[in-house]
């Protein structure tokens, strides 16, 4: 591949990133596709992209121009299908943060990379802000030790009225979605700055009174909280969020080995605190705690110019990870084995949520044996657009409910 020449699903988180392509060099966008007129319309594009409502069409006229590459913005639990597709019809894949949307989903899709050869990674933002980075470099260079425990929390809370603007429809993905789902961006980093993965999963999730007066009517979950606590590959331990809707800030990250700790996210705003036990300072460190904000020149010249992307820098990465990985076959960090990793400790969160904590083994997708177990298990908390299909609860009992013996 000289050039990617890229088309995009989905004109609404995708604008963001149309922004960054139509702005760089390696990067050609052929065509955007979306099913809704007025979200597609309000696009700028320069004449020479194409615009599709429908996705077949959108595929097949676009490898008529010469399209080797798609990156899917469409709803959060539709991705793998759409995946499939363009992998099949020979281009490689970015997708928007989930990878699938079942168990099975997440069989098919890793099956799909193996059998195609296509590329394919998942445009998780959240490990490129520049406090993240700079925690993973903590870990990668030893400072912490040995990765004992690591935390990380999304939380996204909003007014009524943002809501109601996010989720269109009774039956759109946003009220539907339960609390541990959206867990790319709180497990992301810790996976990223530990380099780990998970192994098994447990999960807890918390029935909000508030939540419930807030978006009873337009939406169907009522938890503020999704929890989950898992033991990763390396020994460590994690805890961490889906998408929660709790009193608390933005976004936090925190991981503790045996001679250090890191800690950042909103609080710290860029800065990073470090701490040492003050009677085991190492050498070179004269105080138990620093907070500093880490050198954007440490992450390559251009770290500087990144933080003025979207995400704290994390969309200008995802841009540069693709080009890395399209035009020069460097392989990502977040591939399909991260990515459905990541889908299945949702999944199974919430299944573990529902049944008391029940601890899940979260299977290692590399490995037939492992994955064919998962190969038909297609429960969804997401009901389609006509409101039909949804095989298991997206929310907790909560507790009016259970007085009504429902
Ligand atoms: N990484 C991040 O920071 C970040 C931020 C926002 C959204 N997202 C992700 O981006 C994705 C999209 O979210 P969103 O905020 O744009 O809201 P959204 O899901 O409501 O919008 C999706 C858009 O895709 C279009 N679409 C869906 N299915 C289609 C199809 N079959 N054919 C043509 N068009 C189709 C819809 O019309 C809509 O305009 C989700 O997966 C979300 O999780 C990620």
């Amino acid at each position: 591949m000289d050039k990617i020449r890229i088309g995009m699903l989905g004109a609404w988180r995708g604008n963001n990133y149309i922004d960054l392509m139509l702005r760089d060099e390696e990067i050609e966008l052929v065509a955007v596709c979306d099913r809704h007129k007025e979200t597609l319309d309000q696009v700028e594009l320069p004449a020479s992209v194409k615009r599709f409502t429908e996705f077949d069409e959108f595929l097949a006229e676009g490898r008529k121009l010469g399209m080797n590459a798609v990156f899917l913005c469409n709803y959060f639990h539709q991705h793998a299908p759409f995946a499939i597709k363009a992998m099949e019809a020979g281009m490689d894949v970015v997708s928007e943060c989930t990878s699938a949307g079942t168990m099975k989903e997440c069989v098919e899709l890793v099956r799909a990379v193996e059998r195609t050869g296509r590329k394919y990674m998942i445009a998780e933002n959240y490990p490129f802000s520049l406090s993240n980075m700079e925690i993973a470099r903590l870990c990668r260079e030893g400072k912490l030790g040995t990765p004992l425990y690591a935390e990380g929390e999304y939380n996204h809370s909003a007014s009524t009225a943002d809501l109601q603007h996010l989720s269109p429809g009774r039956y759109h993905w946003r009220a539907w979605l339960p609390r541990t789902y959206y867990v790319t961006h709180a497990m992301g980093p810790l996976m990223y700055m530990t380099g780990s993965m998970p192994k098994y999963v447990c999960g807890r999730s918390v029935y909000s009174p508030a939540i419930r007066r807030q978006v009873e009517g337009f939406r169907s979950v009522y938890d503020g909280v999704g929890m989950m606590f898992c033991e990763m590959d390396n020994g460590m331990i994690a805890r961490f969020t889906g998408c929660t809707a709790m009193a608390s800030d933005y976004s936090r990250y925190r991981v503790c080995g045996d001679i250090g700790g890191a800690e950042g996210g909103t609080g710290f705003g860029e800065n990073v605190r470090l701490y040492y036990h003050s009677y085991a300072l190492p050498e070179g460190i004269t105080e138990p705690v620093t907070i500093y904000r880490p050198d954007p020149a440490t992450f390559g010249k251009r770290a500087e110019e990144a933080l003025k992307a979207g995400h704290g820098g994390g969309d200008f990465w995802i841009i540069e990870n693709m080009k890395e990985y399209f035009l020069r076959d460097v392989t990502p960090f977040f591939d399909v084995y991260k990515g459905v990793a990541m889908s299945a400790t949702a999944i199974l969160g919430l299944r573990s949520s529902l049944n008391h904590g029940e601890n899940y083994p979260v299977p290692d997708f590399r490995k037939e044996d492992e994955r064919v177990k998962w190969e038909n298990d297609d429960l969804t908390p997401f009901p389609d657009e006509n409101g039909q299909g949804a095989t298991m609860p997206c929310t907790m009992p909560y507790p009016e409910r259970i007085r009504e013996g429902q």
